[in-house]
């Protein structure tokens, strides 16, 4: 697996420009797609790079001191980024979540919260929700300040409670009393409800998922429990590693007892769970065993200023050149809607269809985790 990888370039993974059509028309904020599917959430990474290794997205054999992440100059500006988020916010996108690598790395990030959080009064006046998923390493020191720029949410990533288990998951030997220092201080500051993501590896951290729940029940945070996904092409992804959502259930509701718990919005990832003693709830993402293609409403915008339409896309539209030529917003906004109107995409549905093998699944390079930010 990891020794057979490439090394990756700038021009990594293969783009095209959208075609801008002769005509522009406004947007109407009711894109659909092929499937009838609508354009709700947009989650744009803000920088590729990261200072852990988790081994299912940066895998150090792979990530290591001679990689090459992308130049400064590839990255889109914090002005090129609010400029493209305000088109989709027309096109009727209601959710913006900031990603990576790791967000929280890229220098002033506040200024771009700042500049996004003034879109909710931009668009057609529905409420905008503006959020960010971090891994929670710098987040007791930024906390105040993203919560000043106007950011209302964060997710935090954290895949185990032991010291010495959360250590080998994020390989930087990284100590996990950081993130949970980080977590408190985003709940002091209110940027809640939280939500805490734990990937689950069988034979890896799976131990740790009891120890979780009873960690974060009564703490207002959602832990969500994510089955390891055979995204990119560098994570050497084996279906033996997945844990499915279903035994996870199983494992905590043998300890609390657990009722299920209706979507509170159309598109969403996890499928919610609460204690049946009230002490708060719990979600489960289940891309692997239980697609949920049918109703995706996600956009992804690269650092470098692609637009992704599914997380396991081998291409994407290059924005950055429509910028960069120096295309007007309505023909911007009118080549997004372009792209939208044809996709088609569904592949977590369509791998289930086809087995749990990855090697069934389309062929060509897919993009990484670490670069579309999940
Ligand atoms: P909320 O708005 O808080 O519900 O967040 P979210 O679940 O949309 O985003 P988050 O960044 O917390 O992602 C949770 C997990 O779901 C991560 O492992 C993502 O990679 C995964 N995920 C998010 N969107 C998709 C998707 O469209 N398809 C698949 N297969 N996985 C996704
Ligand atoms: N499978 C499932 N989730 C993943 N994430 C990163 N890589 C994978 C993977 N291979 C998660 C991160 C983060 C979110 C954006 O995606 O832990 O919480
Ligand atoms: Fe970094 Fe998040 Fe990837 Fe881990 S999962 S290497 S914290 S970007
Ligand atoms: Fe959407 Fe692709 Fe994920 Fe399916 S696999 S839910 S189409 S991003």
């Amino acid at each position: 697996m990891a020794d057979k990888v490439i090394p990756l370039a700038d021009h990594r993974y293969a783009s095209s420009v959208p075609l801008v059509p002769a005509q522009s028309t406004a947007p109407t904020g009711l894109l659909a797609d092929t499937l009838g599917r609508p354009l709700r959430d947009l989650r744009i990474s803000v920088t590729d790079r990261c200072n852990f290794r988790c081994s299912y997205c940066m895998p150090k054999e792979v990530f290591d001191k001679h990689y090459e992440f992308l130049p400064h100059s590839s990255l889109l500006s914090f002005e090129e980024i609010a400029r493209l988020a305000r088109q989709f916010v027309a096109h009727g996108v209601r959710k913006i979540r900031l990603t990576g690598g790791e967000p929280l790395l890229r220098k002033n990030l506040e200024r771009l919260v700042e500049m996004l959080a003034a879109l909710r009064t931009a668009g057609d006046g529905l409420p905008l929700d503006l959020t960010l998923t971090t891994n929670g390493s710098v987040l007791a020191r930024k906390a105040q300040a993203l919560k000043d720029a106007g950011l209302q949410r964060i997710t935090v990533s954290l895949d185990a409670l032991d010291d010495a288990v959360f250590r080998r998951m994020n390989d930087a030997d990284f100590p996990v009393a950081d993130v949970l220092a980080g977590i408190e201080a985003a709940q002091r500051v209110g940027l809640g409800p939280i939500k805490i993501n734990m990937v689950v590896k069988r034979g890896t951290n799976d131990d740790q998922i009891v120890a979780m729940a009873r960690h974060f029940r009564h703490s207002g945070a959602v832990l969500r429990f994510i089955e390891y996904m055979d995204v990119g092409a560098t994570n050497g992804w084996r279906m033996d590693e997945v844990l499915p959502s279903a035994e996870v259930v199983a494992r905590i509701a043998a300890e609390f007892p657990l009722q299920p718990l209706g979507a509170q919005q159309p598109g969403e990832t996890a499928q919610r769970w609460r204690y049946a003693d009230g002490a708060g709830e719990i979600g489960v993402i289940s891309s692997v065993t239980q697609a949920f293609c049918h109703d995706c409403n996600r956009a992804r915008l690269s650092t470098e200023g692609k637009l992704y339409l599914c997380l396991f896309a081998h291409r994407g539209h290059d924005l950055r050149a429509l910028l960069r030529e120096g295309r007007s917003d309505a023909e911007i906004a009118a080549a997004i809607g372009g792209v939208w109107n044809r996709r088609a995409d569904r592949y977590s549905e369509l791998r289930s269809e086809a087995g749990a093998d990855p090697s069934s699944a389309p062929a060509g390079r897919r993009v990484e985790m670490h670069y579309i930010g999940g």
